[in-house]
């Protein structure tokens, strides 16, 4: 069992896809055990993306993500980290498959819907950033009993 973090950049708070993202998390059977809007400070956003600190996109990419709200969530499951990578797609929409999220809905590299953890360090990192312990709850689904006994 893996905790990842999943995000609705602004992009995709605006587009009113916030429902369409969770009902995909959902859908796929991952538990959601945190999850809070917010409107991130410009030192949140410059911790969230240090590693891209000094590249030409970063100065854009943080004017982006500070622009509006965002819809943080902490998602458990099996595998959840490649999972939800390979939910949300590549990168750059135009190169993302159909079937994931920036391949269905996106079509701009700086405005590609979601943000999620891309390793088990970034995972902790990130999770670490939005939500503080007494964020979590944790609850079992009825029907996930069997895939994780
Ligand atoms: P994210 O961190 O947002 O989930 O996206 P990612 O892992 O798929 O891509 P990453 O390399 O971490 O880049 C972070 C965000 O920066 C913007 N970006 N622009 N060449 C460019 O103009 C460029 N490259 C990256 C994208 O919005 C990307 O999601
Ligand atoms: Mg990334």
């Amino acid at each position: 069992m893996e905790t990842t973090f999943l995000m609705v950049k602004p992009d995709g708070v605006q587009r009113d896809l916030i429902g369409e993202v969770i009902s995909r998390v959902e859908e796929r059977g991952l538990r959601i055990v945190a999850m809070k809007m917010l409107h991130l400070e410009r030192n949140t956003a410059e911790e969230h993306y240090a590693e891209h600190e000094g590249k030409d996109f970063y100065e854009t990419l943080l004017d982006y993500i500070t622009s509006g709200p965002v819809v943080a969530m902490a998602l458990k499951g099996n595998k959840a980290i490649s999972l939800v990578r390979d939910m949300v797609g590549d990168t750059d929409p135009k190169d993302a498959s159909p079937g994931t999220i920036r391949g269905d809905f996106g079509i701009d590299i700086g405005r590609n819907i979601v943000h999620a953890a891309d390793s088990e360090e970034s995972a902790e990192r990130e999770l670490d950033i939005f939500f503080e312990g007494s964020d979590f709850v944790d609850y079992r689904k009825v029907e996930e009993d069997w895939i994780y006994e």
